[in-house]
């Protein structure tokens, strides 16, 4: 196997199964240093289960998974691994009991020495650095509107100075508005950060607008990886189906 520092996560014949229910079978992917992978498919096609096998909470049957150019087994201890991939899970809920602050110090006092005055110091940075005033640190999550969470739930993700960041559908339950707003925020903290995303979504328009490549789950595999300019002329029926008619005009010109 060839040790390619710009492949930060390397998955190959992965198969995944609950039971007799098989959701993942030869399944392949490799994500490059410091790209935007958008990841679709349809609901149930296993694109959460996928993003939890790959940080270690689901066991795979069969297959490897190289990240950061370890092999993961299930003996190898993930601690250092961990702390630097970032996560933000499919309807993650910030602690409501917490204030802003408070939920971005949480994986700081878990995982780090770091005591006060550090502590606020680096949440406070992070608060920052997803846009939000420091003064919103104080506010409760139930204070701030959804867009505002999401962007506190990013801060969270981003408390350990990541190099991989996890989004599971980060953008649902925004308005479009408050979704492109959101969407450029992670643009630019890849841009800035030099940060590498896997940001599983239906959103379109996140797709067209951030997304370096596009990988879609279908069939119990990763079917096609490619920008999404060229997924409009795949012939898989259910990525026509997806981009509808995008795909239709994309042919239309091309003929
Ligand atoms: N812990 C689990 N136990 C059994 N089945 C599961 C579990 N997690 C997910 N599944 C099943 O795996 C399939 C893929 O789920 P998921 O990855 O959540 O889909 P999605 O692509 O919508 O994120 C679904 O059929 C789901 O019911
Ligand atoms: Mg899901």
């Amino acid at each position: 196997m060839i040790c390619d520092p710009d492949i930060v996560i390397r998955v190959e014949n992965l198969k995944t199964r609950f039971g007799d229910h098989i959701i993942h079978q030869d399944l392949n992917l490799e994500v490059h240093r410091g790209e935007i992978l958008g990841v679709v498919g349809g609901s149930g096609s296993g694109k959460s289960v996928l993003m939890n096998t790959i940080l270690g909470l689901i066991a795979p049957s069969h297959g490897t998974i190289e990240i950061f150019q370890k092999k993961i087994g299930s003996r190898f201890d993930r601690t250092e691994i961990n702390h630097r991939i970032g996560v933000m899970f499919q309807n993650g809920a910030l602690f409501s009991s917490l204030s802003v602050q408070e939920n971005v110090e949480a994986p700081l006092i878990e995982h780090t020495r770091l005591r006060e005055p550090w502590l606020e110091a680096v949440a406070l940075m992070k608060i920052g650095l997803v846009g939000l005033d420091a003064e919103v640190g104080r506010q409760m999550p139930a204070e701030l509107s959804g867009g505002m969470r999401k962007r506190v739930s990013v801060a969270r993700a981003l408390a350990l100075d990541p190099e991989l960041l996890f989004l599971d559908e980060p953008t649902s339950g925004l308005d479009p508005i408050a979704a492109a707003e959101f969407d450029q925020l992670i643009r630019t903290l890849s841009d800035t950060l030099g940060l590498t995303v896997v940001m599983v979504t239906h959103d379109l328009d996140s797709l067209y607008s951030i997304s370096d490549r596009v990988a879609v789950v279908a069939d119990q595999k990763i079917v096609e990886v490619s920008p999404i300019a060229e997924l409009e002329r795949s012939d898989h029926p259910w990525i026509r189906a997806f981009l509808g008619g995008r795909a239709e005009r994309a042919k239309e010109r091309n003929r």
